[in-house]
């Protein structure tokens, strides 16, 4: 048994693993270069290291029954990197999922995208899109990576769609059929994040699910990403599990 120190409304929780696990998780990894550069290694460092975390998430996760683990892997600002940084990020998920892909088949996880996948370098697609493949009969939880991901550009598309569908009866747009155009409706049931985790000390949503996160719970760790331990996850999810969802009503 162990107590974690927060915000005052946050203070003195424990994780209870039969108390209410969220359904949808979604993280923002965020500090991987200042992980590395504290340790005054070269940022790349600190991604491959970032890399290392997402597996252990990944599996912890599942392990304490969560349905989807949304991780923000790349956003379409991410490209206004150094090339050599972009470079190093788009040969990643080839790393992670020749070294991957057995435990996420033992562990009954299948592997979903988000994102303008297309518009990655071939290598890159060719790695996520055959770990998609590889995966897509597993039904134990959803390890969906948003790649080359923008919020707002995921709204335009689906607008741009909408707006051909809906152009002789606009009447009948509802949120259900904008949430159904979005990229994350393969998600179903699940497709809203119950939690949302940000890593590193930033308090902002960088243009993330800005539809899906309505009424998600939002949690801020100073903890950089490669730091990130199982624990750190107990430790969030055991801050949900005191917050108190009234989505507007009383
Ligand atoms: C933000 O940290 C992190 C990223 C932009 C990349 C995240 C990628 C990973 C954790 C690896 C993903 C793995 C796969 C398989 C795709 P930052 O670089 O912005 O950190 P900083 O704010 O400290 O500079």
């Amino acid at each position: 048994m162990f107590f974690f120190s927060r915000k005052k409304q946050d203070k003195q929780v424990q994780f209870d693993s039969n108390g209410a696990i969220p359904e949808h998780i979604a993280i923002i990894m965020d500090g991987n270069g200042r992980w590395a550069q504290a340790k005054l290694l070269p940022r790349i460092a600190g991604h491959k290291e970032g890399m290392q975390t997402v597996k252990k998430i990944a599996l912890h996760a599942k392990k304490l029954g969560v349905k989807v683990l949304s991780l923000y892997a790349f956003s379409t600002e991410n490209w206004k990197r150094p090339n050599d940084e972009v470079s190093f990020l788009m040969k990643l998920p080839i790393d992670f999922f020749s070294t991957f892909i057995p435990e996420l088949q033992e562990n009954n996880i299948r592997v979903t995208t988000t994102g303008f996948i297309d518009a990655l370098p071939e290598h890159t697609q060719k790695a996520v899109k055959d770990a998609v493949l590889q995966t897509q009969h597993n039904d134990g939880m959803i390890l969906n990576f948003a790649l080359n991901y923008g919020s707002r550009a995921e709204i335009v598309e689906a607008i741009k769609t909408i707006a051909v569908e809906f152009s002789e009866n606009p009447q009948n747009i509802t949120e259900e059929i904008v949430s159904d155009h979005l990229w994350s409706s393969h998600l179903g049931q699940y497709a809203e994040p119950d939690l949302l985790i940000r890593t590193s000390g930033e308090q902002r949503i960088s243009n993330f699910m800005l539809w899906q996160i309505a009424y998600s719970e939002c949690y801020f760790t100073d903890v950089f990403w490669p730091d990130f331990t199982q624990a750190a996850l107990e430790e969030a999810i055991a801050v949900y599990q005191k917050r108190n969802r009234r989505y507007g009503g009383l």
